[in-house]
């Protein structure tokens, strides 16, 4: 019997698993050097050498109600912008550090438009937090596992407070769930050795969370990683366990069941190239077709995509991920019935390409022409009828005669002239609605 942490966790998660694709934003001061959100990290930058870029950062083309905009037309739920990324660089106006956008030539409240932009376009809206803050002093920084100055003695932490940076960091969640009205989702990132579950005193944490907004969800990394879900995926999940799991970079083989084999929420956080934030070499981007394709392997396994963009520092989506986005709008026009509200349709993953499934409708994702005729496996006498999803024209089952020996499949074409299914309708993903028969 799944416990009430479990059952609390379905309720709230209705939404989100029928939303199925959100867009994550990654964007902050680290647009500007361009090597990625990790570049004091990754070159052991002081923070004194990183301050140069929040004295210039000011993105004079940040129109976000373009981002909601071409997020909404790519089929897009829901979006997840970094609030704060593990540099400390805060985007909104908070009270707690002057490390924030207000004080750059920015001079805006970042966050308070991107919340205002999605909402005005009908999506859902939730924040980044890094839990993380390379340069608030009383966070560790000598012989931390990634902080900038971790190999630097002179940076020990003799002298540094952890609960004083508890209080800050607590307060700072704080003013986000308060001062900017109904969020939907808090996306905390990350624990790793030590630094997890109440050494970042998660339990006071989420009782704050779960006063200030009851119907937020989160998500599991205070206790978890793109390594480690936690404890999430157990019969008794702490109350900082989260509300979804979220593997990185990578789609679940099988999706994500916990230790009772009952389903748990999950989102594949993936970029569109190589990086989070933006990085002005990085050039390999995905092409359209496989971006389509590990949307439909999210839904067919139970689970959602959080497709990244990084902004650059003018505040602008890099032309190539506009384009990529937009040729998922397209396909998302004509097919998004078979991903909205969509989850594992019970059957293998045929030779073909995918299944989704909503109640009585299977949808048949084809990216393979297959000689003889598409096989639905096991489905003859099941089927009500199919259509040619993206217009709703009728596809008849086949009953030829070189197939008189497999009686108990169903087999259609998807052109009446030939034995084979080339061309597909749609080279990037031919989509087949199956009605089953009640
Ligand atoms: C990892 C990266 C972080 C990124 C996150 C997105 O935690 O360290 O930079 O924001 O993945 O899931």
């Amino acid at each position: 019997m799944a416990n009430q942490r479990i059952l609390e966790r379905t309720a709230r998660t209705k939404w989100f698993n029928e939303a199925r694709f959100g867009m994550f934003i990654h964007w902050g001061l680290y647009a500007i050097p361009a090597r990625g959100e990790w570049v004091r990290s990754v070159e052991r930058m002081p923070q004194e050498e990183y301050l140069r870029y929040f004295k210039e950062f000011s993105p004079s083309q940040y129109e976000p109600r373009k981002w909601a905009k071409l997020a909404k037309k790519a089929g897009m739920k829901y979006a997840v912008m970094t609030a704060k990324h593990h540099d400390g660089f805060c985007l909104w106006d908070t009270g707690l550090t002057d490390f924030k956008a207000p004080n750059t030539p920015a001079g805006r409240d970042l966050v308070k438009e991107y919340l205002e932009a999605f909402r005005a376009e009908g999506l859902r809206v939730g924040l980044y937090f890094s839990i993380i803050d390379w340069r608030h002093p009383d966070f560790p920084h000598y012989r931390d596992r990634q902080h900038p100055m971790r190999d630097n003695q002179a940076y020990d932490n003799k002298n540094r407070n952890f609960d004083r940076y508890l209080e800050f960091m607590h307060g700072q969640i704080r003013e986000l769930l308060t001062n900017y009205g109904h969020l939907d989702i808090m996306w905390f990132d990350f624990s790793y050795n030590d630094m997890a579950g109440e050494k970042w005193k998660a339990s006071e944490l989420m009782e704050m969370v779960r006063s200030l907004q009851p119907h937020l969800i989160v998500d599991n990394r205070l206790e978890g990683s793109g390594e480690n879900s936690g404890t999430i995926l157990t019969e008794n999940p702490t109350p900082w366990a989260g509300d979804f799991a979220c593997p990185e970079q990578m789609i679940p083989p099988e999706g994500i069941r916990n230790e009772l084999g009952d389903p748990v929420p999950w989102e594949a956080c993936i970029t569109l190239n190589n990086h989070w934030g933006y990085a002005a070499t990085d050039r390999h981007w995905k092409p359209a077709d496989m971006v389509v394709r590990m949307l439909v392997e999210c839904v067919s396994k139970n689970g959602n995509l959080l497709l990244n963009v990084g902004p650059d520092p003018k505040g602008r989506i890099p032309r190539a991920s506009i384009e990529i986005l937009e040729t998922l709008g397209r396909w998302m026009e004509d097919n998004s019935e078979s991903i909205y509200q969509c989850g594992n349709a019970g059957l293998d993953k045929p030779e073909w390409g995918r299944f989704t499934r909503n109640g009585n409708k299977i949808y048949a994702h084809i990216y393979e022409p297959q000689t003889g005729g598409i096989c639905l496996p096991n489905l003859a006498g099941k089927i009500e009828k199919l259509r040619l999803l993206a217009e709703g024209s009728e596809i008849k089952i086949a009953d030829y005669w070189n197939l008189a020996e497999y009686k108990q499949h169903a087999f259609f074409f998807l052109n009446s002239h030939s034995f084979d299914n080339y061309p597909l309708p749609d080279p990037i993903d031919t989509v087949v609605e199956i009605t089953l028969t009640p």
